[in-house]
């Protein structure tokens, strides 16, 4: 491997330029040229590339989104648009590529893998922790500390005013960002995709513990089927009008910041990670860590997978909200 095109894709996460600075430096290290690519998929169709040394990422470790910027590309998911970007990596020299990104980076990646002769290696990055393959994705720590953040200052507010605060938190498809904060936030009721939502059984459980506290918090993830927070607020305020509710919709603060010290180590692991895996012969796979140790994840087998939702912390929610 001579020449790694280097790219972030998809929703950004905190983290990802301390990816990109671990891939850089590590390239450095063995003697490898880095192409940066900027905006994706969408950049390499259109030539956006750069030539990167181990000073374009100094004092990057600490910055929040990406410096190689991100975008989401229709033109990529056609042939057409997938052979224009092959084209720019011939002629750039490149040829090995490094994607950063989530479960379309890696669907991207997998059927450019098959169609060209150009090793792709994948870092999830993305703050929804929605890939198989790794126990955690890149932006997923910062994210749930920027969440908890917020929801112990709507804590503070709402019992001052004794009220039922309904929190949306991101996760597409995915409720693992709205079950780590609820347990960590203290959360009276957790909403997630990944569980039935019965309007019913929430609004009893608030009821009942109203005789102890009357402020609740409870958080959705905006990925769940029963219609997201407002309607969430609308129907527990159909059944108790007389209870005071307001919804907070936490959004893309969720996305930006500065990542935390685990997300740091684990972009610098995996990064590092990713350039030994292409010098030792890897290719078409996703970069994880389980249980501490680095592995490969065909990506056909890291797409389109929503973690299930391990039961033991459902009821721990169920047992300390009482
Ligand atoms: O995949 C990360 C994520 O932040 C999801 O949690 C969310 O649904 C989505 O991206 C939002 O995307 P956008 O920034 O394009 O609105």
């Amino acid at each position: 491997i001579k020449n790694i095109g280097l790219f972030t894709s998809g929703g950004d996460a905190p983290g990802m330029n301390a990816a990109i600075r671990a891939v850089v430096r590590s390239a450095y290290y063995y003697g490898i040229e880095v192409t940066g690519i900027r905006r994706g998929y969408e950049g390499m169709i259109n030539g956006e590339l750069f030539s990167m040394d181990r000073k374009s990422v100094a004092n990057i470790i600490q910055r929040g989104g990406t410096i190689l910027k991100t975008a989401r590309s229709e033109q990529f998911r056609t042939p057409e648009g997938r052979k224009l970007a092959y084209d720019q990596l011939k002629r750039h020299g490149i040829d090995a590529l490094v994607a950063i990104g989530g479960d379309g980076t890696f669907t991207g990646a997998r059927i450019f893998g098959n169609e060209f002769d150009i090793p792709v290696i994948g870092l999830p990055g993305t703050i929804d922790n929605d890939l198989a393959g790794t126990d955690f994705t890149i932006g997923y720590d910062t994210a749930i500390n920027t969440v908890i953040d917020a929801v112990d200052k709507i804590r503070d507010t709402a019992e001052s005013h004794d009220r039922v605060f309904i929190i949306e938190v991101m996760g597409r498809d995915s409720g693992l960002i709205a079950l780590r904060t609820g347990i960590a936030s203290g959360a009276e009721a957790i909403v997630i995709p990944e569980t039935e939502t019965n309007i019913g059984a929430l609004c009893e459980r608030l009821e009942k513990g109203r005789k102890d506290k009357l402020s609740k918090i409870v958080m959705v993830a905006e990925g769940d089927d029963a219609g997201g927070a407002f309607e969430i607020g609308r129907q527990v305020k159909e059944r108790f009008p007389h209870y005071d509710t307001r919804v907070s919709i936490l959004g893309h603060i969720q996305r930006g910041g500065r990542p935390s010290c685990m997300d740091r180590v684990l972009a610098s692991r995996m990064g590092v990670a990713a350039v030994e895996a292409l010098r030792d012969g890897h290719r078409n796979e996703m970069i994880g860590i389980i249980h501490n140790e680095i592995t490969y994840t065909p990506f056909e087998h890291a797409c389109k997978h929503v973690e299930e939702i391990n039961p033991n912390l459902l009821k721990i929610v169920e047992i300390l909200s009482i």
